[in-house]
């Protein structure tokens, strides 16, 4: 795993406290690169990654680390690669049970492989 993937010193389990009345949903699980984090359903992908000690999504084509700036859509800076599809912003998408997140790197284009199935 290269340095810019996993902050040091983050609490890997930094979600905010819930007022009292409020309750999580269900939670289960995803992997962030090669390791296993936890989730809870309602989350976007966004806030699974930084809850768990990721605040980077992925870096530009110069190697410059980029976070969540807007978190609505519009900027393109959390771009990461979900169940193997490039590009995908990671502020405007749920996070679901398996889902296999990976910090993109640069641009990044699927390539369908011989057999239909798609490699980032
Ligand atoms: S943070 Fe701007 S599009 Fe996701």
């Amino acid at each position: 795993m290269t340095g810019w993937r996993r902050s040091e010193g983050v609490n890997p389990q930094s979600r905010m406290p819930l007022p009292e009345g409020v309750s999580r949903g269900a939670q289960f699980s995803v992997v962030v690169n090669d390791e296993k984090v936890s989730a809870f359903e309602g989350e976007s992908v966004a806030t699974v990654l930084m809850a768990n000690g990721y605040p980077i999504m992925r870096t530009t084509q110069k190697g410059e680390p980029r976070g969540v700036f807007c978190g609505m859509g519009v900027c393109f800076d959390c771009l990461v690669i979900v169940d193997e599809v490039p590009n995908s912003r990671a502020c405007m998408t749920w996070a679901a049970p398996d889902m296999r997140i990976i910090q993109q790197q640069g641009l990044t284009r699927m390539r369908v492989q011989e057999d239909d199935s798609f490699d980032a």
